[in-house]
């Protein structure tokens, strides 16, 4: 499928909200005012997926010294270091009729490219269990069960080293 990967603006606010709302449940998903201080602060690391003009899908994250992403850093944009050793992938979202086309694929391989030409050592995510073979196949390791308590679910710390 030919999209448009390119960085996010203001002006996606309210469309990345919705799409959020769609793809997670109400306690994991992000709020508009989260992602309003996202956007405002790593605008550089927020890439959407368009198609024909419309906003099908996105990742994001900040930036940290810390090899772990810890529930703090989600609330708190502040907590982003530009300058920092590793890129986080804070979400990772895809409209549900675009699923299962490598869309997912796209906009993470985008992320690692950009974090390695970005003198990054890395990039860290927390999934669920059903998606660590998933993240595996981009050469992330599972490290282990997440201090993360995030919308209340169980969380597994994975890492992919440059
Ligand atoms: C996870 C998600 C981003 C994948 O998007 P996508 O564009 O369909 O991904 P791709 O086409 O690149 O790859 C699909 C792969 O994801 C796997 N997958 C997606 N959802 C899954 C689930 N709930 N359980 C198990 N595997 C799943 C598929 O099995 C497929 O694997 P395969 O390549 O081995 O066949 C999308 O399903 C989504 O937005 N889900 C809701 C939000 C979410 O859970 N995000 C990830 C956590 S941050």
């Amino acid at each position: 499928m030919n999209i448009t990967i390119r960085q996010v603006s203001i002006n996606d606010l309210d469309e990345v909200t919705r799409v959020e709302a769609t793809c997670f449940p109400n306690a994991e998903a992000a709020t508009r005012e989260s992602f309003e201080q996202r956007i405002k602060t790593f605008p550089e690391s927020f890439f959407i997926a368009e198609l024909n003009g419309k906003i099908i899908g996105f990742i994001n994250g900040c930036i940290t010294n810390e090899t772990v992403i810890y529930d703090e850093l989600y609330k708190d944009a502040s907590l982003h270091i530009p300058n920092g050793d590793y890129q986080t992938i804070f979400g990772i979202d895809v409209m549900p009729d675009y699923r299962n086309q490598g869309i997912a694929a796209q906009l993470m391989n985008y992320m690692i490219k950009f974090s390695s030409n970005s003198g990054r050592k890395g990039v860290i995510l927390t999934c669920k269990d059903r998606l660590i073979h998933y993240y595996e196949k981009f050469g992330y390791v599972n490290k282990g069960i997440s201090k993360s308590v995030h919308g209340g679910a169980q969380w597994y710390d994975m890492i992919l080293k440059f």
